[in-house]
């Protein structure tokens, strides 16, 4: 972590959210969740959007769902998983805001495809591998103005080449590039990424630009 990070990092922390408990189980379990500073930035879009429904790619064990929740107390979150156990999880850490969503345990490429209902906040952090895949898919479900916001994007320095690649994640990398080159040059996303946590990419959905 560089001396910035690490500075940002000793000053989000003074903020109290009683996220502690799941950070600790996920770092001794090696469950993937969001950064903290990447939590921060999550709390923050989502408390100034105010999306009614939130879709989120990736639940692993209700944390970056637990501060989406927290953060506009009127949003509705659909959240896919593929893992039984980190699902199970995910409700009973999640239990307070039940009425508040849909857990799904599903392939989340199948739930996209078959998906009729359209969000207003839409959060990819499934495996990054399939960010390209599922892109088409998220464009039909987002509503007009609505906020897609993809985590992971810059892969450890590895997107950009600061870092070599992984041999093992060549076809990861190759796709990522694939994935920000899309959403930079599609006429109906403005988009921006942010080197905050691993990588975090922000757009704005328009649908009337074709
Ligand atoms: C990085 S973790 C999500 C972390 C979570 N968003 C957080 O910050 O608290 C990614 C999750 O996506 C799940 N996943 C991977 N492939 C999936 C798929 N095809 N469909 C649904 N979930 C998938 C993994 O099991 C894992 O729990």
């Amino acid at each position: 972590m560089d001396k910035t990070t690490e500075f940002i990092n000793s000053m989000i922390c003074k903020q109290k959210f009683g996220d502690e408990k799941m950070e600790i189980y996920a770092k001794e379990h090696y469950v993937p969740i969001v950064r903290k500073d990447t939590a921060n930035l999550l709390r923050i879009l989502v408390s100034a959007v105010k999306p009614k429904n939130i879709l989120e790619i990736g639940t692993a064990i209700g944390y970056s769902g637990k501060i989406m929740l927290q953060a506009y107390k009127l949003a509705h979150l659909t959240t896919l998983e593929i893992d039984y156990d980190r699902l199970q999880l995910a409700k009973s850490n999640l239990s307070r805001f039940h009425k508040r969503i849909d857990f799904h345990l599903c392939d989340a490429g199948d739930y996209l495809l078959n998906c009729d209902k359209k969000f207003d906040f839409v959060f990819l952090d499934g495996a990054k591998a399939q960010y390209l895949s599922y892109l088409p898919s998220i464009m039909n479900v987002l509503n007009d103005g609505a906020m897609f916001v993809a985590d992971n994007v810059l892969q450890d320095g590895m997107t950009a080449g600061e870092v070599p690649t992984k041999h093992k994640l060549e076809s990861t990398i190759d796709r990522m590039h694939k994935f920000l080159d899309m959403i930079c040059k599609s006429k109906n996303l403005q988009t921006t990424i942010l080197p905050i946590g691993d990588g975090v990419s922000i757009s704005i959905f328009n649908s009337n630009i074709s």
